[in-house]
Parts: structure tokens; sequence; C-alpha cells
């Protein structure tokens, strides 16, 4: 079945207003579909020691989780306009190891695959030897 894409980053805006960004002002929704259809969403959470911040998909990939587990399968995030944002470096990492190559991902320039959007990526195969 397609998935709605409009209802998914529906869900990211609805979250981005639970954000809670006092320092950057710059609030972050995240919404993801999880392999048995479960939807999850985050927000960002800073805090008065910067570097310390959660990132919108911190949220989701802990709610992915606690609510049962599974893989992620299709994701979104935005700003607080509403416009569709790439995922930062680092969270593209946490999506990956939650998601794997087939994850797909709405982005500014339209769909696209995990691996499209950090290829090659490190992640748990490649644990697996040298120890
Ligand atoms: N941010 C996210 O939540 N996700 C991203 O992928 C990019 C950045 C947040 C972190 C910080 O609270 C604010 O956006 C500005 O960087």
């Amino acid at each position: 079945m397609a998935v709605d894409w409009d209802a998914l980053r529906a869900s990211a805006v609805a979250v981005s207003a639970r954000a809670y960004a006092p320092y950057s002002n710059y609030h972050v929704g995240a919404a993801a579909l999880a392999d048995d259809g479960r939807e999850l969403v985050g927000c960002n959470v800073e805090n008065a020691a910067y570097g310390v911040v959660l990132c919108a998909e911190c949220g989701v990939v802990s709610s992915l989780h606690a609510t049962g587990g599974g893989r992620l399968t299709h994701f979104v995030c935005v700003d607080g306009r509403g416009e569709v944002i790439m995922p930062c470096g680092r969270c593209r990492q946490l999506l990956f190891e939650n998601g794997g190559n087939d994850l797909e991902l709405l982005t500014p320039s339209g769909v696209k695959r995990m691996s499209d959007v950090l290829p090659d990526a490190f992640g748990p195969d490649d644990l697996t030897g040298d120890r």
C-alpha cells in the first residue's frame, strides 16, 4: 500500500509545536512509520548546556523502542514553518541503525532511501568481525 506522506508530514508538523527549543528557537517535528504500521513522533528538546540537545529524531527512535520495537520504514522531519528538512548527519546514523538502507525519507528534494542520504553507512554489520 502506498504511504500517505501528507499524513505523516502533518503528524511531524503537529508535534513540532511541542518542541522545547528556547535557545535556538528552531522547532523540529519528526514522524515515522514502523514496519507494523505504528506511527512514532518526536520533537527537539534543548538544554541550557547547549551541546546536550536531543534532536527530534532521538524522540522518534526512543518511542520506537519504548512502544514495542521493530524497524523504521518511513520518515519525515519539518521545521517550525512546516517545511521539510533533512535530518542532521548524526541523526542519519540514528535512523540507519533503526531502519537500514531501505528506510524511505521524505526530503526537500523528494523521497529518498537511506542509502542515498548516508551512503556506505557504518552499521551493526561492521561490528561482526574484528573483535
Ligand atoms: N535539530 C533536530 O531536531 N533535528 C535535526 O535533524 C536537525 C537539528 C534541532 C536541534 C536543535 O534543537 C535545533 O534543531 C537547531 O539545531
